[in-house]
C-alpha cells in the first residue's frame, strides 16, 4: 500500500479530488491532510471523508522538527502540496529527496515564484491576453515553482475569459490530470 500526505493551505477541492479518486483503491491511500491554515476549508472536508488532518504553525514548521517528526511517523510514499503556499525548508526536503510534488495553475516557467498563486496568476495571464494557459505539476526543491517538471496540460483561453472563468477552466485540468499523474507516479514499479 503506497502512502500519500496532502498539505494544502486553503479551500482543498485538489485535496477532496485526489482522496474521492483513491477511496476505494487498494493500492494507494491518502493518509492524512495537513494544513498550515486553522480555518481552512480543507479541514471540514476532510471531517467530512473521514481523513486525519494536523494543523501546524510556522514554528513547527520552519523553526523546529515538528513537522518533520509528524511526517516521518506518517512514513509517506509522496506527499502533495496541493494548493500549499509555504517554502519548503531544505531540511524537509533532505528527509523525503524526490518524494516532493506541487501543482502549479499555470505553464510554468511562466507565471512563477514567490506570491504567484491562484487569482494572482490567473489575472496575469488574462492581463497578458495569452491564448492559453495550463497546469503544471513538478518536483519540490529549494526555489519556488523550480523543481523539475513532472507533466503539463494545457487550456485555450478566450477574449471573454475573465481570471475567475480561467481558473474555473484550470481547475478542471486539475481535478482531470493530478489524481492519474500521482498513481502513475506511485505506481510506477509495477505495485
Ligand atoms: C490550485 O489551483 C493550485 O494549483 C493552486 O492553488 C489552488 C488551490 O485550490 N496552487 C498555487 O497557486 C501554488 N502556487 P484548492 O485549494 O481548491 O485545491
Amino acid at each position: 500500500m503506497k502512502r500519500i500526505v496532502i498539505l494544502a493551505s486553503g479551500s482543498g477541492s485538489n485535496a477532496e479530488n485526489i482522496i474521492s479518486f483513491f477511496k476505494d483503491d487498494s493500492r494507494v491511500h491518502v493518509s492524512a491532510v495537513l494544513t498550515n491554515k486553522k480555518n481552512a476549508a480543507v479541514l471540514e472536508r476532510c471531517e467530512r471523508l473521514k481523513v486525519p488532518a494536523f494543523y501546524f504553525n510556522r514554528t513547527a514548521f520552519s523553526d523546529s522538527d515538528g513537522v518533520i517528526q509528524l511526517l516521518t511517523s506518517l512514513n509517506p510514499d509522496l506527499i502533495v502540496l496541493a494548493g500549499f503556499l509555504w517554502k519548503i525548508p531544505t531540511s524537509l526536503l533532505n528527509v523525503f529527496p524526490n518524494n516532493i510534488i506541487n501543482i502549479h495553475p499555470a505553464l510554468l516557467p511562466k507565471y512563477g515564484g514567490k506570491g504567484m498563486y491562484g487569482s494572482k496568476v490567473h489575472q496575469s495571464v488574462k492581463d497578458n491576453a495569452d491564448s492559453e494557459t495550463g497546469i503544471t505539476i513538478h518536483y519540490v526543491n529549494q526555489n519556488y515553482d523550480e523543481g523539475a517538471i513532472i507533466f503539463q496540460a494545457k487550456t485555450k483561453v478566450a477574449p471573454s475569459d475573465d481570471a475567475n472563468s480561467i481558473a474555473e477552466k484550470v481547475h478542471q485540468l486539475e481535478y482531470e490530470h493530478f489524481p492519474k499523474v500521482i498513481e502513475k507516479l506511485l505506481l510506477k514499479d509495477g505495485d
